[in-house]
Parts: structure tokens; C-alpha cells; sequence
């Protein structure tokens, strides 16, 4: 079920209880912020301390869609944006295609980022960029 946002940072705080996550002040005032200056929120720390799983409570908690870009060395646009389906486009060619149909979204691999940015029924989705440390440095800038 979507969600309206919370209108308080205690709002947000009881938003991330009610999905079982543990949010002291700065991380709910952060998270409220973010939510409502529609501004991305960087985490950096320790393993297990809930970068990741804050991700996941928001989505959850306000009944939005969750696209998860995981990083990996050697991530690239074509893996993260999009890509064509050149097999698929071959095919479409022998078969007598035209170039304006086989670059049609019929041909088009939509990664997360694109994703992320085209409309969802359930509102505005949460993209989760995880391990983004672990991109080569022009990805990551
Ligand atoms: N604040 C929290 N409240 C409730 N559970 C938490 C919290 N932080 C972590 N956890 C629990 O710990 C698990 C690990 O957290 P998470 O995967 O988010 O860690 P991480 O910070 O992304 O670590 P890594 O750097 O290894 O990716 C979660 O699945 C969750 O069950
Ligand atoms: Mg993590």
C-alpha cells in the first residue's frame, strides 16, 4: 500500500520502527530530509550497521518500489542504464526490419537507472546504489 511521507522526523522514526529498524535522531532527521527535499541519502560505515537495509525499510515502510543497482568493479552504463538487445535485433534484421524499429523500446534493456527514473504506479521508487565503493573510480565519480 503507498504511503503519504512522514511529516516529522518522529513521523520517521516510527515509520522505520513499524518495518523493524532501529533509527536514532541524526539517521531519522537525515532520512526525513531526504524524503522531503527529495535529496539522496550517502551512507558510509561499518559492515552490518544497516546502509543497506535502510534502503529496503523505506521502500517498505511507504509501499514504494525498491531498484537495487549493485556495484561490482568494472560496472559500466551498459550494465547500470541500458543496453540493446543486439540478438534480438540481428533477428528483427534478417527478418526485414527497419533501423527505427529495431531501435524501439521492443529492443531496449532497461538497468536499474533507467528504471529508477521512468514513472512508477506506486509513486517515485527507491533506488538503492549499493557498494558503490566497489566501482572503478570513473564509475563512481
Ligand atoms: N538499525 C537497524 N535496525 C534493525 N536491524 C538492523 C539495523 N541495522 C542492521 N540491521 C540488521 O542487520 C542486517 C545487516 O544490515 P545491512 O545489510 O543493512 O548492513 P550494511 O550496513 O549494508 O553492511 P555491509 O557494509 O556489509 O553491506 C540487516 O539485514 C538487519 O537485519
Ligand atoms: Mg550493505
Amino acid at each position: 500500500m503507498v504511503k503519504n511521507l512522514p511529516q516529522s522526523i518522529d513521523a520517521t522514526t516510527s515509520l522505520l520502527a513499524s518495518e523493524g529498524y532501529v533509527a536514532d535522531r541524526a539517521l531519522s532527521t537525515l532520512t526525513f530530509l531526504s524524503l522531503t527535499l527529495s535529496r539522496p541519502i550517502f551512507l558510509e560505515g561499518e559492515a552490518g550497521v544497516g546502509k543497506t537495509e535502510l534502503a529496503k525499510v523505506i521502500a517498505k515502510g511507504l509501499g514504494r518500489d525498491l531498484i537495487r543497482l549493485q556495484c561490482y568493479e568494472g560496472l559500466d552504463a551498459s550494465s547500470s542504464v541500458y543496453e540493446w538487445n543486439f540478438a534480438g535485433q540481428m533477428l528483427a534484421m534478417r527478418n526485414g526490419a527497419e533501423q527505427a524499429d529495431i531501435y524501439s523500446e521492443k529492443y531496449l534493456i532497461k538497468r536499474a537507472l533507467l528504471q529508477a527514473v521512468e514513472p512508477h504506479t506506486a509513486g517515485p521508487p527507491v533506488l538503492l546504489i549499493d557498494e558503490i565503493d566497489r566501482t572503478d573510480a570513473p564509475f563512481e565519480a
